[in-house]
């Protein structure tokens, strides 16, 4: 398992900035005016580290039920998202730890459901991890999408 923690200062969270352009912008082509949204001001933001540097990142908002990605959590929903790790360090279990520990994060924050935005190239790393898709493919920022969700 990697070394993941939450950010805690301006500088981290900046530092999980610039994972996710290197990942999204850079090597996915998203613009970076959708990559950077409203919701990173409230969201808690993790940094993955390897060999003591950061190399990847992703964050957790709270959503207000009825949040399109679990529309019957009777609660406010945990979404994961902007789940992104360096491309050379890939494949050494900083994915799975990062999901890991969003979902510890939700749970002490008293969310019983987590619900994601999963590109659907990545539908299968979800299932792994317990996460089920529903609902029909949809775009966002020029990718496939759907939505899966998993009971905390
Ligand atoms: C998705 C991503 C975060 C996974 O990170 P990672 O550090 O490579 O993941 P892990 O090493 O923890 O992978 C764990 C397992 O999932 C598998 N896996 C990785 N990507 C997969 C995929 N797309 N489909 C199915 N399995 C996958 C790995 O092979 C590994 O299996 P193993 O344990 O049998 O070796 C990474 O590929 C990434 O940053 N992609 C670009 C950004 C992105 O698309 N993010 C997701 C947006 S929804």
């Amino acid at each position: 398992m990697g070394d993941v923690r939450l950010a805690r200062s301006a500088q981290d969270v900046a530092l999980a900035y610039a994972i996710r352009a290197e990942v999204f912008v850079v090597e996915q082509g998203v613009p970076t005016d959708l990559e950077l949204d409203d919701l990173d001001g409230d969201a808690d933001h993790f940094l993955a580290y390897a060999h003591g540097r950061p190399v990847g990142a992703a964050r957790l908002v709270v959503e207000r039920p009825g949040f399109p990605g679990a529309p019957d959590a009777p609660g406010p929903v945990g979404h994961l998202g902007r789940l992104a790790v360096r491309r050379g360090m890939r494949g050494s279990g900083l994915g799975v730890a990062l999901v890991r520990a969003v979902e510890a994060r939700a749970r002490q924050r008293g969310l019983a459901v987590m619900a994601l935005s999963a590109q659907t190239y990545a539908i299968g790393f979800y299932e792994r991890l317990g996460y089920t898709a529903h609902g029909p493919e949809f775009d966002d920022a020029g990718l496939p999408h759907r939505w899966m969700t998993a009971t905390l």
